[in-house]
């Protein structure tokens, strides 16, 4: 059997790219999941909302992001690691509009969507 190793850098850098893939080949599905372009699974509050009215649930995990934040009406910077397709932050901007928000992703095929 052949084996082939990898040194540490030439992993992460593999690693990254596999990532980058994914993302880019997954956020076509992710947009089928939610119209608001969340790719997260929400969050379940029983009797609130339902996983069979999934657009609640997603909405209500943004809700409770934000609800988290303390948002003052003072203009501020929403800086959203890992934002995907920024489902969370244009939700945050339909609520608060004192707010400017960076997203930070490693799929460029997200920031052109
Ligand atoms: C499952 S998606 C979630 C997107 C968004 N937070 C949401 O809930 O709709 C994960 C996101 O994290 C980003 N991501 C993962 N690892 C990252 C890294 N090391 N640096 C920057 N972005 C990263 C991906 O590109 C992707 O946009």
């Amino acid at each position: 059997m052949k084996t082939l190793t990898l040194n540490h850098l030439e992993k992460v850098q593999q690693t990254k790219i596999e990532m980058i893939d994914f993302y880019d080949g997954a956020t076509n599905d992710y947009a089928f999941w939610s119209k608001d372009l969340n790719m997260h699974f929400g969050y379940f509050i029983p009797f609130k909302n339902s996983p069979f009215a999934r657009n609640t649930m997603l909405n209500e995990m943004n809700n409770q992001v934000l609800k988290r934040l303390n948002i003052t009406k003072e203009k501020s910077n929403l800086i959203d690691l890992g934002c995907g397709v920024g489902g969370t932050m244009r939700y945050a901007l339909k609520k608060h509009n004192n707010l400017t928000a960076f997203g930070v992703t490693l799929s460029s095929f997200q920031v052109f969507k």
